[in-house]
């Protein structure tokens, strides 16, 4: 403007200003302060129009946003309290996916990233840990090939299948939600393989054996093509326990290929999308620069960290080698669907046609971690000795998809128990006692592991 000084003002990007760390430091917190703020006033807030302003979903061009909304209709518009919390939840991150799919330059990208690899690096001793266990496992299996379909190799075979089936369950106790109440270090022993032990009595429901002999008759009967398919939970850790499993029953041969579903969008904090793929492969193909490289944190706290030994960058390697010729021989598929996403429960994967039909051609669809679980079992208020094969409705017997579920507790909802064993494990320490509250349910600590033949 004319009024204006021709004197050049402080830029937000001149480094050397205040300016700079304003706008770079502070704005972020009062931001994420302004959020707090609304948050509070919204839940002290009893005006119905001022909390049901703007609900429908923006037209993002995918075609679930119509199904959103029109599930939200007959809801009935409801407020973020009166509604199922299973389709809340899904709205959210679908709101949250909104956001960015609407952008011009921020289409791709995924909020919850940085966290995902942070926690991933900051697995460290488990990942190495599991990675030695799993070339011994592997360098064994091919010296003992000669002794395959003896009695000694099968029940060696089937003890190995429970140990990475555990190890893949158990990868699910440690989900980025869960560091709002834990520690990096706290997440790192539960990672361990002591840990996994200590745990095993905390199976509460195993069919894991009912599982392994679908896979072992499929191949006793000369079937050539076994597919194994792995609905996906949490990237990083959770991610790269998964790939274990999946190289194993490839080596084993119990199946001679595996079919793995992401997200399609940034979900529930750290779900696996076709990204997380990559960013764990590139860090396990350069461990070394992957481990040793400064993180943020490390660089603010001027701590180097400790350099990988050889034998742990050759297990790596190793692991790397494995699972880069078995996607190179097609033995490897990544499928993702926008169902995954959907608000609904698993009732109504029957409905997706080309989706069910393709997981009636798997032998064993395994389905991981406590919201597909919640999924599964339409996140409903069953009594606890429900039948799995009940509570998971048309996806149950005659659906023609063999179901395993391998999930840590973290939600109410839980089926398949022996009657008494709720009561039972609400009266340990922290089990929620005769609050009527099922509070050992919510921590990850007890797991259930439930199969549905459905062929
Ligand atoms: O927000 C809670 C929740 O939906 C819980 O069910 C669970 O604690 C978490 O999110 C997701 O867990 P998971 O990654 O095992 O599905
Ligand atoms: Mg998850």
């Amino acid at each position: 403007m004319e009024l204006d000084t021709k004197t050049p003002q402080y830029m937000n990007n001149d480094e050397k200003s205040f300016a700079y760390v304003s706008a770079r430091d502070r704005w972020p917190v009062i931001i994420t302060g302004a959020i707090d703020d609304t948050y509070r006033s919204v839940s002290q807030c009893d005006d119905p129009a001022k909390l049901n302003e703007d609900d429908p979903l923006r037209d993002d061009g995918e075609p679930d946003i119509a199904g959103y909304n029109a599930e939200l209709e007959k809801l009935g518009n409801p407020t973020w309290f009166n509604v199922p919390w299973l389709f809340s939840e899904c709205y959210l991150y679908r709101r949250i996916s909104t956001s960015f799919s609407l952008s011009t330059h921020w289409k791709q990208y995924d909020i919850f990233s940085r966290q995902k690899m942070a926690t991933f690096r900051s697995s460290r001793p488990a990942v190495l840990e599991l990675a030695a266990r799993y070339k011994d496992i592997i360098t064994q299996m091919n010296k003992d090939k000669a002794k395959k379909g003896t009695p000694e190799h099968d029940e060696a075979e089937k003890i190995l299948f429970h140990e990475m089936c555990e190890i893949c369950l158990w990868g699910n106790a440690t989900d980025l939600s869960l560091l709002t109440s834990l520690t990096y270090e706290d997440i790192q022993k539960l990672q361990g393989s002591e840990a996994r032990k200590a745990s095993e009595k905390n199976i509460i429901v195993n069919d894991l054996e009912s599982a392994y002999q679908v896979l072992k008759k499929a191949r006793d009967e000369g079937k050539a093509e076994r597919r194994v398919d792995i609905v996906l939970d949490n990237a990083g850790f959770e991610l790269y326990v998964d790939l274990i499993l999946a190289g194993f029953l490839l080596s084993s041969g119990l199946a001679t290929q595996i079919v793995l579903h992401p997200k399609s969008i940034p979900w529930f904090v750290s779900d696996v999308v076709p990204q997380d793929f990559a960013d764990l492969l590139s860090a396990l193909a350069q461990p070394k620069k992957f481990y040793e490289t400064q993180s943020e944190d490390e660089k603010l706290q001027d701590k180097t960290p400790e350099p990988l030994s050889d034998k742990e960058a050759g297990d790596l390697a190793f692991l790397f080698q494995e699972w880069g010729q078995q996607y190179a021989e097609g033995q490897f598929a990544i499928r993702p669907n926008r169902f995954w996403t959907h608000g609904g429960s698993f009732w109504r994967l029957p409905a997706e046609k080309e989706l069910v039909d393709d997981l009636r051609t798997s032998e064993l669809v395994i389905f991981k971690g406590d919201l597909n679980y919640r999924k599964l079992t339409a996140d409903a208020a069953w009594d606890p000795t429900t039948p799995f094969t009940e509570a998971i409705g048309p996806m149950g017997p005659g659906s023609g998809v063999n179901v395993l579920a391998l999930r840590t507790c973290k939600a109410d909802v839980v089926v398949g128990l022996k009657a008494g064993e709720d009561e039972r494990i609400r009266a340990t320490e922290g089990g929620g006692g005769d609050s009527g509250i099922r509070k050992w349910a919510w921590s990850g600590k007890w797991a259930v592991v439930s199969y549905s033949g459905g062929k």
